[in-house]
């Protein structure tokens, strides 16, 4: 395309948001990752989470945490590059329920991203005004405490050999959608 200029990678830190402007424009969404096992995985997802501006990302259970040892915290700036880990609001949690029951009871909208009978396609999904969309562990999934928890279950299409996505590029599919609703004032592709 002849207009195309690309940015370069000054044009693109002279371009981020102020912390007030990051601050204004949070998307109502906090990621939850249940017992994600892989560190690499959590940078990811640190990294994704800082990109679309979710309110928070919370760590549950066996989780890497910036933090937690000097190899996971390695491991996890390592794939979460560009200071996410620094600005992204995160927190972990042993036990995550009480925390989601009491937001439930606020309004929240628990969403598990999994795959079984009684899923819905992710794009006919009913997210609300403020989700959380809970992620589990590489080879277990979701657990039960959370999954019982869960208004919804989205599940993405899989056509090919592999069982499923990793969970980063899971993720990444489903909030670029919340991103792109809450851009448009909410409203789901018709
Ligand atoms: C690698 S998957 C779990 C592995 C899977 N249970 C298996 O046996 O192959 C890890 C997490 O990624 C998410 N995930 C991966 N693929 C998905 C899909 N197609 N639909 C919805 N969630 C998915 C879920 O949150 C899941 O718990």
């Amino acid at each position: 395309m002849s207009t195309f200029r690309r940015h370069s990678t000054d044009d693109l830190v002279a371009g981020r948001p102020s912390e007030e402007e990051r601050e204004a424009s949070r998307l109502p969404v906090i990621v939850l990752l249940d017992d994600i096992r892989s560190a690499t995985n959590v940078g990811l997802l640190f990294r994704l989470c800082d990109c679309v501006n979710v309110q928070a990302l919370w760590l549950a259970g066996i989780t890497a945490y910036p933090g937690v040892s000097e190899h996971a915290t390695n491991r996890i700036a390592k794939t979460g590059v560009g200071g996410s880990m620094e600005v992204l609001p995160w927190r972990h949690l042993e036990d995550p329920v009480p925390e989601v029951q009491r937001l439930k009871a606020e309004g929240w909208r628990v969403v598990a991203l999994e795959q079984g009978a009684g899923s819905r396609p992710w794009r006919q999904v009913d997210y609300g005004r403020r989700t959380i969309l809970v992620l589990g562990h590489e080879r277990a999934g979701v657990g039960a405490p959370l999954l019982a928890l869960a208004e919804e279950i989205a599940e993405l299409p899989v056509r090919g050999i592999t069982n499923s996505l990793n969970v980063a590029m899971c993720a990444s599919a489903v909030l670029y959608e919340l991103l792109e609703r809450h851009q448009s004032g909410g409203e789901a592709p018709g």
